[in-house]
């Protein structure tokens, strides 16, 4: 029997001018502009040689940003993709239109459908269906460019954030605010930089936990991973900012490693993996996804945020939840093709 061909679905796109504007005073980096263009260098060579090992046929499919990239990739044709899309063009946003098209062309998939991408995306908009469903996420308000009021209801601290951004581009510690003459500043360096509105939300001490699940009927929540911030220098705010998840060669990058969980109870555990099922549930994601969680003092997991197809790296949270109960990643890439290949039958 012929192996079953698999397409890799990913995105190739190289910015051409850096923009001035994007890094915030004081950044001497910008992922924005470079680094977080295309997918994660190796995950589609991690995954490929997964589906060679279990019997498939797998062959890199490359969305260059073109309309001739997507004719081609129309025309080929494919039996399944495994969609590691992240943006098309160096738009981040756009990532949903990827599934929309391969929606629209019938073709089985890997991961959330299109609509769970936007909610995913759109941060402001997943948190109203939270607070709709009485899910803890920490309370906000947003601000679109050129609104000059500020609501009063929030004490400080807060944090600033764009509404659409991932992989905490546009956060860094200057995105903590004690006072509102930063938050101002905040405000405007987020409209200046990103499309759509400011998220302004209040700042939760805690512990910051991510919730790896996969699967539909029902979904199976995975141990949980911790991001130990314990070792941040006092003063500076504990947050997964851009240092932290990137500049891999800086002191607070290895200061700041994902462990498991330490003293958290049993309860609590179950607690954090409860409050992200049902945020998994509520924006509709499939096959895996991630809920980031901050775990506050008084013991209430708050969900930050809710991501539909997480990075898939071996070196990454996501599959150091799946390994906690001893399994490979060949039978992590197996399962999420089998998510798919149960949905096209
Ligand atoms: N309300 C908040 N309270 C405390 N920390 C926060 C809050 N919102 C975000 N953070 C910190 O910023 C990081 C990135 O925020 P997140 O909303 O997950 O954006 P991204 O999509 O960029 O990952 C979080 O992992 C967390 O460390
Ligand atoms: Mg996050």
């Amino acid at each position: 029997m012929p192996k079953k061909r698999v397409s890799i679905l990913y995105e190739i796109w190289w910015p051409e001018e850096p923009d001035e504007k994007a890094s915030p005073p004081g950044m001497i980096f910008d992922p924005k502009l470079g680094e977080k263009r295309d997918a994660p260098p190796d995950v589609h060579e991690e995954v490929f040689s997964a589906l060679t090992r279990l019997g498939f046929a797998p062959q890199f499919s490359i969305l260059e940003g073109d309309k001739q990239s997507l004719l081609r990739f129309v025309r080929r044709g494919t039996s399944l993709v495994f969609n590691l899309t992240e943006s098309y063009a160096g738009d981040d946003t756009k990532d949903f239109h990827v599934a929309a098209l391969l929606e629209l062309i019938g073709v089985p998939f890997t991961g959330s459908d299109a609509r769970a991408l936007h909610l995913g995306q759109d941060k402001i908009l997943a948190k109203k269906l939270l607070v709709h469903q009485g899910i803890p996420t920490p309370a906000f308000f947003a601000v679109e460019p050129g609104q000059r009021r500020l609501p009063r209801a929030l004490a400080f601290p807060l944090i600033v954030k764009p509404s659409r951004e991932d992989g905490s581009i546009g956060i860094d510690t200057g995105s903590v605010v004690r006072d509102e003459g930063s938050l101002r500043k905040r405000i405007r360096f987020v409209h200046e930089t990103f499309e759509g509105p400011a998220l302004v939300e209040q700042f939760v001490e805690g512990r910051e936990l991510y919730a790896a699940i996969v699967g539909n009927d029902p979904p199976e929540a995975l141990p949980l991973v911790e991001l130990d911030l314990s070792r941040v220098p006092p003063g500076v705010p504990r947050i997964a900012g851009t240092e932290v998840k990137w500049w891999t060669s800086s002191a607070i990058y290895r200061a700041t490693p994902p462990v498991y969980p330490k003293g958290l109870s049993r309860a609590l555990t179950r607690k954090v993996q409860a409050v992200a099922l049902a945020a998994y549930r509520a924006l509709g994601l499939r096959d895996y996804g991630r809920v980031d969680v901050r775990l506050s003092n008084d013991g209430t997991p708050y969900v930050l945020e809710v991501n539909p197809n997480p990075w898939l790296s071996s070196g990454c949270e996501f599959f150091m939840a799946w390994q906690k109960k001893g399994r490979s990643y060949d039978a992590l890439i197996a399962r999420l093709v089998e998510l798919a290949l149960a949905r096209a039958r």
